[in-house]
């Protein structure tokens, strides 16, 4: 495809400024920390990376190609509801990325929205909180219902957002083993045994509760 000189200029500059964030990251001392598809939520003391990055600071970073750092550059991974915006073959690239850019034994933590919250959400019997989360979800993302109604909400769950892959916390389980993890086990929102991967979720983004049961958060370690 033809393009414009500028806009060729335009590419390898906004690639000078990647390395610049990558060089001035790996470059400094101290335990290197890797969040992939930040978007809104860039951490302090973590190299933030997302395929659109909003703000100049973050690394350009597409999740499913080869990430433009050496082997074992990192001590820890985060990711937060972003490997559902992938297949789930896409997925085991980014998975298997993450394997090769962690130091054995180095940690990633994984959220992700859980099929089994959507499979609850169905049941006859509803808790308050999935009764408060289908009006909510129902009212801002699915105008065309006739009411706050279940099918609308998961229907629009596994469609919307770019949604290409809803897993489920055995197939999460499964693609961090297959890319060369251990899994350690499934935490909630916010809670962790590491420090380093304590408080890291987004929660404020919606209203209390919600990320919690939408979510399935798995850590693992990267196998020696
Ligand atoms: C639902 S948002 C989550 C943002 C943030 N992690 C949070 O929880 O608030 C999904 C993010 O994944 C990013 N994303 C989607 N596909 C990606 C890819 N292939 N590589 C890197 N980031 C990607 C999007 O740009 C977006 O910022």
């Amino acid at each position: 495809m033809y393009e414009l000189p500028g806009w060729n200029r335009l590419r390898r500059g906004a690639q000078g400024a990647d390395r610049r964030i990558i060089r001035r990251y790996l470059g400094r001392g101290g335990t290197k920390r890797l969040q992939i598809g930040c978007g809104r939520n860039p951490r302090d003391g973590w190299l933030n990376a997302d395929a659109t990055p909003s703000s100049a600071d973050v690394l350009r970073l597409d999740a499913t190609r080869p990430y433009p750092f050496p082997d074992a550059s990192f001590d820890y991974i985060f990711s937060e509801h972003v490997l559902e915006h992938l297949t789930y073959a896409d997925g085991q690239k980014m998975l298997t990325e993450c394997a090769r850019v962690l130091e054995p034994g180095g940690a990633i933590r994984i959220s992700t929205p859980d099929l089994a919250f959507l499979v609850k959400l169905y049941a006859e019997e509803k808790t308050d909180v999935q009764r408060r989360y289908i009006t909510w979800a129902a009212e801002r993302f699915t105008p065309g219902a006739p009411a706050p109604i279940d099918t609308f909400v998961i229907n629009n769950y596994v469609r919307a957002w770019g949604h290409l892959f809803i897993y489920d916390e055995k197939v999460l389980r499964g693609a961090l083993e297959r890319c060369g993890f251990e899994v350690r086990r499934r935490f909630d929102v916010g809670e962790s045994d590491d420090p380093e991967l304590r408080g890291l979720e987004n929660a404020d983004r919606m209203p209390e509760g919600f990320l919690s049961m939408e979510s399935v958060i798995i850590e693992a370690v990267r196998r020696a």
